[in-house]
């Protein structure tokens, strides 16, 4: 590109930042009307340094693997691919009260007691109460710093006194920049303080955390966008009321994102699940009827989950379907398949699904256990405890085969079950290697005949 004849102003989104060369009514970005003004364009983008930098031969790229630091919680290393790289932006997101200041005040609190300090800038919370926090978790506090600014430029200045060795920012809502002009937790600031924290990251090395708050529409004001700026991204899932929490990466530019970490949320904060499985179907009774376990993935993670389904006669003209931790369509799908092709009526019946331990399944293999707890309900017979079940239902009452059958096998196998039920079309390939013994089916209809009679 020609650099004399580049405009010297831009027109910027007020609400957003987004530029343009020429004024706009509307934002294509945040669709804001009006929000457009003519400024300055910047000279020199986002260098640093001032040098320009030079191409480098990749093979003379120092190619060792990122130093990682952990952080002392096994399972929150475990979803950053071994604990966090020096110099990261690391994205928490996750829905209020989820236990997002929990898991990072335990990550901060743990990291400066194994070395160097920390420092925890709290937007939301003040000094008293993250004490009265750490009090309760249990944490000495010694090394971690407690800041509350939210003036970003003059809490990195803070910061920088102290030279901590992990920084914790919640949220990034609550803090703001002076370089932006918009209103603190606009658009534009999100995005601003998110870079300025990238660059002040990159440039000390040292490993930066941020708290996103996500709504419950899903449309997050923030996260979603910050998204792309950032290194890390990890998502702390799970229901309310279930103790349950669930910290999956999103996306993660040092490692995989397959992995997940489980919690349990205690009196004395967040501890790891070490065999979450064990754990997820610990309640279950040996002849409950209306429930199935599948062997599912999380990532490269098999967990057992146990589904469970109760049909009872509908009061109302339209019966209800209700899923809870499931896809709701695939429960309206294998209802479908069960009464049309199976002939079970459940036309006139209320069907509840839900998954055990506030956990969401969301992948098709689930449809066999979902279709075995639902008929077990419907005729109130047991699946007997050893089975387990996988599979996915067309439409045609077929049974599909799933990804990654020797890894579901052998967490079952490891959990005690000793027979599993799945589609036919699974052994094409050869038979796995496993200790169960398999059961194929190549129907629906077929699979719940050897599942319940
Ligand atoms: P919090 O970390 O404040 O959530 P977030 O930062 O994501 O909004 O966690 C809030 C919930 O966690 C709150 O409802 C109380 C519960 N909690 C415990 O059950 N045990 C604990 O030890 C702590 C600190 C919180
Ligand atoms: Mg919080």
């Amino acid at each position: 590109m020609n650099i004399t004849k580049q405009a010297r102003s831009v027109f910027a989104c007020a609400e957003c930042g987004y530029e343009s060369p020429k004024w706009l009514g509307r934002c294509p970005d945040c669709t804001s009307w009006n929000s457009f003004s003519e400024r300055p364009r910047a000279s020199g983008g986002q260098r640093v340094n001032g040098a320009p930098a030079a191409a480098v031969e990749l093979s003379c790229v120092d190619g060792d693997s990122e130093p990682r630091v952990a952080l002392g919680l096994p399972e929150f290393d475990r979803v950053l691919g071994g604990g966090v790289v020096a110099g990261s932006l690391v994205l928490v997101g996750g829905d209020p009260g989820i236990g997002k200041s929990t898991l990072l005040l335990q990550a901060a609190a743990l990291a400066a007691s194994a070395g160097r300090s920390a420092v925890y800038v709290s937007g939301e919370e003040s000094a008293r109460q993250v004490k009265m926090r750490a009090a309760r978790l249990g944490l000495s506090g010694d090394r971690l710093f407690v800041l509350t600014e939210t003036d970003l430029q003059a809490a990195l200045a803070e910061v920088e006194r102290i030279s901590p060795g992990l920084v914790v920012v919640d949220s990034i809502q609550t803090v703001h920049s002076p370089a932006a002009e918009q209103a603190p937790g606009s658009i534009a600031q999100l995005r601003q303080c998110t870079m300025e924290l990238m660059r002040w990251a990159k440039s000390g090395g040292v490993p930066v955390f941020i708290v996103g708050h996500v709504t419950k529409d899903g449309d997050i004001a923030g996260p979603r966008l910050l998204e792309h700026i950032v290194d890390v991204v990890l998502y702390l899932e799970g229901e309310r009321f279930s103790h349950y929490r669930l910290l999956r990466g999103v996306k993660n530019r040092f490692g995989s994102v397959d992995e997940i970490g489980v919690f349990e949320m205690t009196g004395e904060g967040l501890r790891g699940v070490e065999n979450p499985s064990q754990a997820f179907i610990a309640e279950r009774a040996a002849d409950a009827v209306g429930s199935a376990v599948v062997p599912a993935l999380e990532g490269s993670r098999p967990l057992m989950v146990e589904v469970q389904a109760l049909t009872s006669p509908s009061v109302t003209p339209a019966p209800r379907r209700t899923a809870n931790g499931l896809d709701f369509s695939r429960l309206l799908l294998v209802s479908a398949v069960l009464s049309r092709r199976l002939g079970l009526s459940l036309a006139g019946q209320d069907i509840i699904a839900s998954v055990v331990g506030g956990l969401r399944v969301h992948e098709p293999a689930a449809d066999l256990a979902l279709a075995l707890a639902i008929v077990s309900s419907s005729r109130d017979k047991p699946v007997a405890a050893d089975i387990v079940a996988l599979g996915e239902v067309g439409l045609s009452g077929e049974l599909r085969s799933v990804s990654q059958l020797e890894r579901r096998l052998g967490e079952a196998a490891r959990l005690g079950f000793r027979r599993c039920l799945l589609a036919e079309a699974s052994l094409r390939g050869g038979a796995p290697a496993t200790a169960l013994e398999l059961m194929p089916a190549p129907t629906l209809r077929e699979a719940i005949r050897l599942g319940l009679e």
